[in-house]
């Protein structure tokens, strides 16, 4: 997907959940939103952070390692410096944790809500390098939208 692809995505997400309070039902939303409309993908969740670390939520995709540490991981490193982390190729990443043995690159972009870390978007695929600088730019945008439209509301 190009940029231009990305905005069109972002104006469907923000007609989505917009007028939901429900941030549950929106946080599914977006990812099946998301997957739908992205290709060579294998999983796609929502990581929420809780008190002792992070804890699988809304996801598409085969079933998910559960808690991940903050700190660990392409997942808790996303966390821990509240940067995306956008790996071509996960068997080179230290402490990189298999939930897929289909997965080769991964792109995990940190959810912020009000200046607060509420979780992480883990997006995983079976091909090495997936995940353009055009991507990580597109999705990041997506994942400000989310968190936008979602300031004020009670978190998952
Ligand atoms: N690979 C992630 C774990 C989550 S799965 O990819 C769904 C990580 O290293 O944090």
């Amino acid at each position: 997907m190009d940029s231009s692809d990305y905005k069109l995505l972002k104006a469907q997400l923000e007609a989505l959940v917009s007028g939901e309070p429900d941030v549950l039902a929106n946080a599914s939303n977006f990812v099946g939103l998301l997957f739908d409309a992205l290709d060579n993908i294998n999983w796609m969740g929502i990581y929420v952070l809780r008190d002792n670390g992070l804890v699988l939520g809304p996801f598409q995709g085969k079933p998910a390692c559960v808690r991940i540490p903050t700190g660990k991981g392409v997942c808790g490193t996303a966390a821990a410096t509240l940067e995306t982390q956008r790996v071509a190729n996960v068997h080179e990443f230290p402490g990189h944790i298999p939930c897929d043995d289909v997965s080769q690159s991964e792109i995990v972009v940190p959810l912020v809500i009000d200046g607060v870390l509420v979780g992480v978007l883990d997006i995983d695929s079976p091909t090495i390098g997936r995940f353009s600088e055009t991507d990580q730019k597109g999705i990041e945008l997506l994942c400000s939208a989310f968190c936008e439209t979602q300031a004020g509301k009670e978190f998952i």
